[in-house]
């Protein structure tokens, strides 16, 4: 994929959310670690996990090298499985990460289980706009409607957006679910 930077799905999808700061996860982080350092930088205590030892050594790497100031750190972990405690987060959000992650499905039941209640997870992928322009053709809108379906069912509220090159959904997680 090639790579440049387009900040306003990042800045849109916090604007979504009404987050300010607080303890947010970011599950797919990549080495370039963009939506962790975007939210570092606005002074989110910011946990990022990958699968790919890689992408976490160099995500290190680059918060050393860009001198990050806001809170952040870097772990391996697997998105299937993550190694938090129920509701450990207020927020958990996957930017353009989950198009390149192997049954979704459960990785969505898991960012709802470590966020808190009444906290919010936060999802964006490509739009048809962003598939054209990065030259990548996952099925971003097969995801999108199973993603409706999964979190719809574990959310108070959702609002779904576009932005120039992505969908985002803001999910406010549901406080009493009915047992
Ligand atoms: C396109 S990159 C993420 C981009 C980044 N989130 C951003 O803000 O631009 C996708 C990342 O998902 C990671 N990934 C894929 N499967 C995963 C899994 N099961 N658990 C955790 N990370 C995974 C890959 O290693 C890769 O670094």
């Amino acid at each position: 994929m090639p790579r440049f930077e387009d900040t306003t799905g990042r800045e849109a999808l916090l604007k979504a959310s009404g987050l300010k700061t607080d303890r947010i996860l970011d599950v797919g982080m990549g080495g370039c670690a963009c939506m962790s350092f975007f939210l570092a930088r606005l002074g989110f205590a910011v946990t990022g996990v990958d699968r790919s030892p890689h992408a976490v050594h160099v995500a290190r790497q680059n918060a050393r090298t860009k001198r990050l100031k806001g809170p952040f750190v870097a772990r391996l972990a697997n998105a299937h499985n993550l190694p938090f405690e129920d509701g450990a987060f207020y927020a958990v959000i996957s930017f353009r990460s989950l198009h390149h992650i192997d049954a979704p499905r459960s990785v969505i039941r898991e960012m709802f289980r470590v966020c808190r209640p009444g906290g919010m997870v936060l999802i964006a992928d490509l739009n048809a706009v962003g598939r054209k322009i990065y030259k990548h053709e996952p099925d971003c809108d097969g995801l999108l409607r199973m993603i409706k379906r999964v979190a719809g069912r574990l959310s108070a509220y959702m609002t779904f957006e576009n932005t120039r090159l992505d969908w985002f959904l803001a999910c406010c997680k549901i406080i009493d679910p009915i047992q």
